[in-house]
């Protein structure tokens, strides 16, 4: 096997061999590609977020269903690429899946995703219509915790493709793991509202997850202030 043949079967995109007179339902089955062969060469990270920079679409959610690069796979359902317009000019970000996100797919179907569609209707926009909602993480950790840095950092070659293939007017972090992964450096909410980051030339801009203003109700005050100038970053360019 040669280095790309190796990368590609770590990353689950190898050939799926099968023998001619294999049975049918055998072949049906979901390819072994996933489990590493013994023999197999290691993949340094860097290689890895060289070949996921390169992938189109279905490559990508190709890549990200099988992805077993770490811990989180061994928990979830599925993995979660994200939802919506994939020419969008809108991109929110959240942290992971939850449990209902995790059991259907799509990102921001629990009650922090009922909040948070509140929250785009109350500046004029939709999930789907122009809006592209995807993760930090894309595989449910545990628990709901908050994904291990390590975990951030290896889903992110991942949200940086997405972001390239989608090429959004502004981002939006939903909370600390989001903005963190984004702008690859701590960050406090607080302190980081009402102000425009960047990430390689588009504009980021942060406010509060959903699941914490479910918690924390008096700061949905503040998230409506944050909502504001989030709209108002579209309101003179072509994101209206
Ligand atoms: N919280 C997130 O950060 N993302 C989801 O998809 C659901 C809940």
């Amino acid at each position: 096997m040669n280095r790309r043949e190796s990368i590609l079967r770590e990353m689950g995109l190898g050939p799926s061999w099968q023998l001619r007179d294999r049975p049918a339902e055998a072949v049906a089955a979901p390819a072994a590609a996933t489990e590493m062969p013994p023999q197999q060469a290691p993949v340094s990270a860097d290689d890895r977020a060289a070949l996921i920079a390169k992938m189109d679409w279905d490559q990508l959610k190709a890549a990200v269903a099988d992805c077993r690069a770490c811990a989180l796979c061994k928990a979830r359902k599925q993995a979660v690429l994200g939802v919506g317009d994939i020419e969008a000019d809108w991109l929110f970000i959240g942290e992971g899946p939850g449990a209902e996100e995790d059991e259907r797919g799509e990102p921001f179907v629990g009650q922090a995703g009922k909040l948070l569609d509140a929250m785009l209707d109350a500046i004029g926009l939709k999930r789907g219509d122009n809006v592209y909602i995807g993760n930090a993480v894309k595989c449910r950790p545990p628990s709901n915790r908050t994904p291990e840095p390590e975990e951030t950092a290896t889903c992110w070659p991942f949200l940086q493709r997405q972001i390239e293939l989608i090429k959004p007017k502004l981002i939006i972090a939903l909370g600390r793991p989001a903005a963190q992964t984004l702008l690859q450096s701590e960050v406090k909410i607080s302190s980081s509202r009402g102000r425009l980051f960047d990430y390689q030339g588009t504009p980021v801009a942060v406010t509060y997850h959903p699941a914490y203003l479910l918690r924390n109700l008096p700061d949905k005050a503040r998230a409506w202030e944050d909502l504001c100038f989030i709209r108002f970053q579209g309101s003179g360019s072509r994101i209206q």
